[in-house]
């Protein structure tokens, strides 16, 4: 079974950037000529990603003070181009670009907006990979969302909560910043000497010198930019690894840490009740930023270590911890597809509690049933959330959810859970759309569910049968 696992995994890291490089360079509506897109053409943000190229690796410098706020940065992106290009953009909002090269010769560059377009001094050609070396700094500022929530570069009266769902990447580093797009990263991040700087991945090591240190990490396996963070604070730290081999690194703030610490005990029980419901942990790292980030009111699956804004509860870790699964290393190609990433998470909840002592799925959804038809709940189909300012309203999550239990219902649990590890382990360090997610279900359970995925995410208002 294991040489299965690995030759399956190969076929999709094969087919995978192929797929990638097709959408990338159809994508958006500036596709034309030699030009990059500005957007890959999400419809919520139609400005999210750039076409022409993707990013094979990020490394990002950064040095931060949190008394100043003050930010200087160097990114060197290692990207592939998928056409011909004379011109092609990276997302950047805010701060200042002091310098910027691609391979050895200084580029020229134009700011509009949050696109940084970049005219190399000789054209790309196709498939030609090639660096681009940004020097940045300034005081990074977080953006308003599209439902009002802050997202990006957040700073708190210690450091930074950084998190990035769905726009906020480009609030600190110049990227191509549409999770259609996935890139190794390494961060080198700079902090005065007693704070923590904490990022994605393994954990490389940390040098003190003059008063500040050093903090080194890295992610191998491909992630989308918004699931990047470099969070900063004074912050506990935790070190171990589980006994199947996965590097935990938790970071705690100590005035969290009380709260913090019965749940954080849990995180490696949950990992692998996760890998034996949904597959193999798809990463070798773990862990952990509990910050106290009052501005935020949320948490976000950053890749490998999740940021709380405050102590999790124990659901809060079981969902940001199933986002890795779902939403992180299968992820979607459009925000429109962002039930595949809720919905999960909010499921993954609900079978956790039913897996251990706590109410039955069945409840759960039958409680949500009984809203009336004018809650939020019904407000529009998860499946198709309309604009940008939906894709975290309780449809997605709790309807997301529903629409997975009524698959479950329909197809039974053998077939279920075949479904949930064939998604994760087909998928794995890709993409999924809704459309291929239907496909898989009927396929696993040799049933039609047209109607099943047509009534619980594309119908509006209350589904009849429940
Ligand atoms: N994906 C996060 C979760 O685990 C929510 C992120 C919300 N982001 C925001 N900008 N409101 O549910
Ligand atoms: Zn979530």
């Amino acid at each position: 079974p294991r040489r299965t696992a690995v030759l399956r995994r190969e076929a999709v890291t094969v087919t995978v950037p192929v797929a990638l490089a097709a959408l990338l360079a159809a994508a958006g509506p500036a596709a034309a000529g030699t030009t990059g897109a500005s957007g890959v053409g999400d419809p919520y943000f139609p400005l999210a990603g750039n076409g022409g190229y993707h990013v094979e690796h990020y490394d990002l410098t950064l040095r931060y003070n949190p008394t100043s706020r003050h930010l200087v940065g160097r990114a060197v992106l290692t990207a592939r181009a998928t056409k011909k290009l004379t011109r092609f953009d990276l997302d950047l909002k805010g701060l200042t670009v002091t310098g910027l090269k691609v391979g050895h010769d200084r580029a020229e560059f134009r700011r509009r907006g949050q696109e940084l377009v970049v005219a190399p001094r000789r054209t790309l050609h196709k498939g030609e990979r090639f660096k681009v070396t940004v020097a940045y700094r300034g005081t990074p500022k977080p953006v308003t969302d599209p439902d009002g929530s802050l997202d990006g570069w957040i700073p708190t009266d210690d450091g930074a909560f950084v998190a990035g769902e769905p726009q906020g990447a480009m609030t600190w580093f110049p990227a191509n910043n549409h999770p259609l797009d996935k890139s190794s990263y390494d961060f080198t991040l700079t902090v005065p000497k007693g704070r923590t700087a904490v990022a994605n991945g393994v954990y490389l090591g940390s040098r003190t010198a003059d008063g500040r240190t050093t903090f080194r990490w890295r992610q191998k396996e491909p992630m989308a930019a918004y699931l990047a963070t470099a969070t900063i604070g004074k912050f506990k730290i935790k070190r171990y690894t589980t006994a199947d081999g996965l590097q935990v690194y938790n970071a705690v703030d100590p005035r969290e840490a009380a709260a913090a610490a019965p749940v954080l005990k849990k995180l490696p029980s949950v990992l692998k009740w996760g890998s034996k419901l949904f597959g193999p942990y798809p990463y070798r790292a773990a862990g952990a930023i509990v910050d106290r980030a009052p501005d935020v009111g949320f948490a976000l699956e950053t890749q490998t270590r999740p940021v709380y804004d405050s102590a999790p509860d124990l659901s809060t870790l079981v969902h940001e911890t199933a986002h890795q699964w779902f939403g992180d290393s299968v992820s979607v190609t459009s925000w429109k597809d962002i039930w595949l990433n809720e919905g999960f998470a909010t499921y993954a909840e609900w079978l956790y509690s039913e897996q251990h002592g706590g109410d039955r799925a069945q409840k759960t959804f039958d409680a949500l049933y009984a809203r009336p038809a004018s809650d939020d709940l019904w407000e529009f189909p998860p499946g198709n959330p309309g604009s940008g300012a939906n894709i975290f309203g309780t449809p997605v999550y709790a309807r997301g959810a529903m629409a997975l239990h009524a698959l479950r219902t329909a197809v039974g649990d053998p077939a279920f859970h075949r479904i949930l590890k064939a998604w994760a382990d087909g998928h794995r360090d890709g993409h999924g759309t809704t459309a291929q997610f239907v496909r898989l279900a009927e396929r696993e359970s040799g049933q039609d569910l047209d109607s099943l995925f047509q009534t619980w995410l594309y119908t509006a208002g209350k589904p009849n049968q429940g």
